[in-house]
């Protein structure tokens, strides 16, 4: 049951970047890009077109996205509502992602309307993009707790993660926004969806505030999940959800792969580069827990 390959979808220059107070100029953003890209990553988020009044860190995606090779590789994009696709699809992105929540509560702090309401605004984003050829991935986030409204029913994430993908999102990518999830609630979560939604049409993002993310992961990869969400030196965390720490670490998770022999596209030393140069920018060490016993050739 666990696949042969997995589909690493790099997240940290949007989700790994968002939250970040200090100003990354555009060119530290692109060669970040660009590492993560040599070192094999084909799908990259490289930004987001929210209202930058709200993320701040995110009004520069126009000149990221201006700035990113034209060389076959997925470069997607956060686009909240019609106005934020304008802008992807007037930036070149290649795909991009709608994002919505099984919990209330984040719903309104992160997007400012209640669930219904952002499936009404999400219906006008998909049409405008099946206009113009380009997929969307579907989010929903808090699927095993919210911040405001405690434990999160699978059925409800069963019923927004359905919405969407009738919608015709290609893909439920299920957020675990705060990290409190375990093999255990992971687990029961799947019980539920896998009776209706095929594994190939979901991906899993775990955030790793409670460490439990990579455990999480082999939970997912054992229910046939193939396509596994990171953020390179575990960059990361929601401005909606405080206290959250980062995703899990990209380079954790290709190691957890590569001992498991499981395919992927990932150079794992050129990985641990890329994370070393943005920790290097943001004057923090890496999160990763790999990284940080498998120094690079160019560390004492
Ligand atoms: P709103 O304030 O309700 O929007 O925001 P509005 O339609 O009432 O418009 C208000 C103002 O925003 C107007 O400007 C609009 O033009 C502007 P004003 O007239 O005041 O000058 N505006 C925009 N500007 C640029 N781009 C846009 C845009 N839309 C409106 N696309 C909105 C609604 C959704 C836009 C806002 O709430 C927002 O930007 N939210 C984004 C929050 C966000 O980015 N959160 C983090 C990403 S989600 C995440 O991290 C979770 C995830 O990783 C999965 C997981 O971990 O669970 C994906
Ligand atoms: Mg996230």
């Amino acid at each position: 049951m666990i696949p042969d390959a997995v589909k690493i979808v790099e997240v940290g220059p949007r989700d790994g970047l968002q939250n970040e107070a200090q100003a990354i100029s555009v060119a530290d953003k692109l060669t970040l890009v660009r590492l993560l890209a040599e070192a094999g990553l084909q799908s990259i988020e490289a930004g987001s077109f929210v209202n930058p009044k709200w993320v701040p860190q995110m009004a520069s995606s126009e000149e990221v996205f201006a700035g990113l090779p034209k060389d076959g590789r997925c470069y997607s994009a956060l686009t909240p509502n019609v106005k934020g696709l304008e802008r992807a699809l007037a930036a070149g992105a290649s795909e991009v992602a709608i994002f919505g929540a099984a919990s209330e509560g984040f719903s309104q702090k992160n997007i400012n309307c209640s669930i219904a309401e952002s499936l009404q605004r999400f219906d006008g984003v998909m049409s405008m993009a099946r206009d113009a050829g380009v997929p969307v991935r579907g989010y929903v986030s808090c699927v095993i707790a919210c911040p405001y409204d405690g434990s999160t029913a699978p059925e409800k994430v069963l019923e927004v993660s359905q919405q969407l993908l009738d919608m015709g999102c290609y893909e439920i990518s299920l957020g675990d926004t705060t990290g409190v999830g375990t093999p255990a609630s992971v687990n029961r979560l799947l019980d539920s969806l896998l009776l209706e939604i095929p594994a190939s049409k979901l991906a899993v993002h775990f955030h790793d505030t409670y460490g439990q993310a990579i455990a999480n992961i082999y939970a997912a990869l054992q229910r046939g999940i193939a396509t596994v969400d990171s953020a390179v030196a575990g960059l990361g965390g929601c401005p909606y959800a405080k206290g959250a720490s980062g995703n899990v670490a990209s380079e954790d998770l290709v190691y957890l792969l590569n001992g498991l022999g499981i395919a992927h596209d990932v150079d794992l030393q050129k990985l641990i580069a890329a994370g070393e140069f943005i920790s290097g920018r943001l004057g923090r060490p890496s999160q990763s827990k790999v990284a940080r016993a498998m120094p690079t050739e160019n560390d004492e």
